[in-house]
């Protein structure tokens, strides 16, 4: 199975020409990769600018950072999946930021998971629980709330961040052991061929310790990822870890 980095930028990058310089180095940067698939997720206002940096076909590709469930309508300042669909290959849904800031429940993350998958991108769910608890029960319990009424046949075309939210932008990552054993608990609602990655201060002095670990396919890189050498140090890591392990097999 290939490996997965996804780049939160967040609202990061805040001009167009920060955003192209950035998108263009990893570009380059991560043109001979063989195993480590890039997903980048700039702000709304920049995807299209990036689309056309990236190209199809590059180990690139790209994502939203949200998407309303409607297909149309008055919504204001929302964006449709069907806008999405010819722009953009993944969806972040659920970000932990979305839920505390802008209100989303689990119940909009569900509509959200179902109205993209029907528009052919694929959702890249976040759960995790706010609080350091080590247990699996929060971030069960939102993936099975996000994943209720999707049929199997999509469950493939979905990715899954394990992202505690104690460890968002604090610095404090998680024990790669410990996001093991949770993502373990929570392929049970999965298949597997499901895409597992944990998010949480992820940056290029811890990377190695969750490419060690099978159970996990790959990071969510938020803060880290606007910054380029630091961003590309962890794909590297990430990648070569990846290919020891590969190889041991
Ligand atoms: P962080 O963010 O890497 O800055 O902790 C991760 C995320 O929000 O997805």
């Amino acid at each position: 199975m290939a490996s997965l980095i996804v780049g939160n930028w967040k609202m990061y990058a805040t001009s167009i020409a920060d955003a192209n310089i950035l998108a263009t180095s990893i570009r380059n940067y991560v043109s001979h990769f063989e195993n480590t698939d890039i997903v980048l997720c700039p702000p709304a206002m920049w995807l299209i600018e990036i689309r056309n940096i990236i190209r199809k076909g590059s180990k690139i590709s790209l994502g939203a950072q949200n998407v309303f469930y409607e297909k149309d309508g008055a919504y204001t300042g929302e964006i449709s999946p069907l806008m999405l669909k010819d722009i953009a290959d993944y969806v972040i849904v659920g970000h932990s930021e979305r839920r505390e800031y802008f209100g989303e429940t689990n119940l909009d993350v569900n509509e959200k998971v179902i109205a993209v998958l029907k528009a052919g991108l694929k959702p890249i769910i976040c759960v995790g629980e706010k609080k350091k608890n080590n247990s699996a029960s929060q971030p069960y319990k939102e993936l099975k709330e996000a994943l209720e009424g999707v049929p199997k046949k999509y469950l493939k075309d979905i990715v899954v961040a394990y992202e505690p939210v104690w460890a968002i932008g604090t610095g404090e990552n998680a024990d790669p052991e410990y996001v093991a054993r949770v993502l373990t608990k929570l392929r049970e609602l999965e298949s597997r061929n499901t895409m597992m990655l944990y998010g949480g201060s992820v940056k290029s002095k811890n990377i190695k310790g969750y490419a060690k670990r099978p159970e996990i396919n790959g990071v969510l890189v938020g803060g880290a990822s606007v910054r380029v050498s630091e961003f590309e140090k962890i794909c590297r890591s990430f990648e070569e870890e990846k290919a020891v392990i590969f190889n041991e097999d």
